[in-house]
């Protein structure tokens, strides 16, 4: 039986939903739009099945649920995702080619002769830092939601301790990490960093399609706004706590701080709020990057730009772009950061941002340092701000090309500053130059070709760069694993500016991320398996 692109009658349909990973609401309203096109619905497999309709993601997945032994024990009935059947409801009609929509064999399952795949959990390493956690992993139904719980947990318990939010983070870690796709809670049961919190979670999820605690977090008020005001740029979650005392639900009720706000931050953050959060993608930052890199080599020959953060592990999309700037011989980054900001604003892409000093000492390594979920602060000389990307950016190869010709067309920038100063603070700079405080909305306003990004520039010197390098890679919860794995297991301290033998009184120098790992005694991880 094939449905494949001809056209077919609804009522010549007779489908098995499976109810596995359907949310009770969702499966009910599928059933009830079913039965209004005279769509049958069957519980049993039979031979008139006409479709096996399912959220699992592989036919070893359905043949297991149905407890059959194999697949052909199935016959030649389709066995397609939810989806099919939603956009054929959509659609009106049944004649979406199946083939998209057709469940894969999972190739490690069948390869292994219907086995099950290696499940044994004991053999994982302990730290996260140990493991190769990549971007794309086989548990994303289960990880989303414990994540949720450690949103919810970080935020709620503000200021506390931490360690409630972390215990989910280290559960959905080490889920992300199984080389096999968790489809019973007793398969997880021998984790150590899954509790029984996690567990029951699992559970809920796995037996009906979500955990009721999950759902109640997502549709709670609070937290929708707490994500909702923390997404602006410049507002940390007190301050948005703050904001939903005052009764503020939307970043309207918000938009009056713009005027007031004494931090630059909040003031252009909300004017550029929509843009900020909508995400930066691969091509804007590769353009982005090579454009920096081009005026870093031109003022100082030898000078390296590299594209750090997410999009360095994987990601094809960021919330910034993270450009960690430095140059092979010691020193020779002093003094290079405001002449490469000068730059870039006579061509035209800076919109605001500030300009924090190296405030880095010896002491700084020895320091104790607290291990936050906000990430770590460092002190290397960076420039945290916005940028304007042209359009084209998002679609143009050669982007270094673009911004020469959208240089000559905006003035915004010149309305902002003058030169560049030692001291890059727009707040003073805007005062300065008599900027009015409706300056943000202003320009946002204008018609304009650019986007408004985050953008990091971080420069590092070469003795640090390495040590750098994995710091502004990520993710964060690898760097919070190194950092304490460094402390407790080697008794050393490491940081973005190095790694300090405590009981040597020393640095352990690094020429290459290779070494970071070597000196830490870990195996190395390219940057894509350190997405935990
Ligand atoms: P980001 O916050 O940009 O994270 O920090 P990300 O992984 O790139 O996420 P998206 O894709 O933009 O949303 C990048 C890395 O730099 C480190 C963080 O720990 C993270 O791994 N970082 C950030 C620091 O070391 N110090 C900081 O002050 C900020
Ligand atoms: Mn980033």
């Amino acid at each position: 039986m094939s449905a494949n692109s001809c056209e077919v009658d609804f009522s010549r349909l007779k489908l098995l939903i499976m109810p596995q990973r359907i949310q009770k609401r969702r499966l009910e309203t599928i059933k009830i739009a079913a039965k209004k096109r005279g769509v049958q619905t069957v519980s049993e497999l039979s031979t008139e099945v006409t479709h096996i309709v399912t959220e699992f993601e592989t036919v070893e997945q359905v043949v297991r649920a149905l407890k059959k032994d194999n697949a052909a024990t199935l016959g030649d009935v389709e066995i397609v995702s939810l989806t099919w059947l939603t956009d054929c409801f959509k659609a009106g009609k049944v004649n979406v080619a199946t083939e998209a929509y057709r469940l894969k064999h999972d190739t490690l399952e069948s390869a292994d002769n219907g086995n099950e795949p290696e499940e044994n959990t004991s053999l994982l390493p302990e730290w996260a830092c140990q493991r190769a956690t990549p971007l794309e992993h086989h548990n994303h139904h289960l990880t989303a939601g414990i994540e949720t719980l450690q949103l919810y947990s970080e935020l709620r318990d503000l200021d506390q301790d931490y360690s409630r939010a972390l215990a989910f983070r280290r559960a959905s870690c080490v889920l992300k990490c199984l080389p096999f796709k968790v489809t019973d809670v007793s398969q997880i049961s021998n984790i150590k960093d899954v509790g029984d919190h996690v567990k029951r979670v699992v559970k809920d999820i796995l037996e009906d399609g979500s955990s009721a605690e999950v759902d109640q977090i997502n549709n709670g008020e609070w937290f929708n706004k707490m994500k909702l005001f923390t997404a602006v740029f410049g507002v940390g979650p007190s301050t948005a706590k703050k904001w939903i005392e005052r009764g503020w639900t939307s970043i309207q009720d918000a938009v009056w701080v713009e005027a007031l706000s004494k931090d630059w931050r909040v003031r252009w953050g909300l004017a550029f709020h929509e843009e900020l959060q909508s995400r930066v993608e691969r091509p804007e930052a590769d353009n982005f990057t090579a454009m920096v890199r081009a005026e870093a080599e031109s003022i100082l020959p030898g000078t390296t730009v590299e594209l750090t953060g997410g999009f360095r592990r994987g990601k094809k999309m960021g919330h910034d772009v993270d450009l960690l700037i430095s140059h092979p011989r010691e020193g020779a980054e002093v003094g290079l950061l405001p002449r490469l900001l000068k730059q870039l604003e006579k061509r035209g892409v800076i919109l605001c941002g500030s300009h924090e000093r190296n405030s880095f000492t010896e002491d700084v390594l020895k320091q104790d340092f607290k291990l936050s979920l906000r990430g770590q602060l460092d002190h290397f000389e960076k420039w945290l701000g916005i940028c304007k990307f042209p359009k084209q950016f998002a679609t143009t190869q050669n982007g270094h090309d673009v911004v020469q010709e959208v240089a000559g067309k905006t003035d915004v920038c010149s309305k902002l500053s003058g030169s560049v100063e030692e001291d890059y603070e727009p707040k003073v700079k805007l005062r300065k130059l008599g900027c009015a405080d409706e300056c943000p909305r202003s320009v946002a306003s204008e018609d304009r070709d650019w986007l408004a990004r985050r953008v990091d520039l971080i420069v590092a010197p070469h003795s640090q760069y390495y040590y750098a390098l994995v710091g502004w890679t990520g993710s964060k919860h690898f760097n919070r694993d190194l950092r304490l794995y460094a402390t407790r297991v080697l008794g050393m301290k490491l940081t973005s500016h190095g790694l300090y033998n405590i009981s040597q009184g020393s640095m352990v120098p690094a020429s290459s991320e290779k070494e970071v790992f070597d000196n830490m005694q870990i195996p190395y991880r390219e940057p894509a398996q350190r997405n935990c």
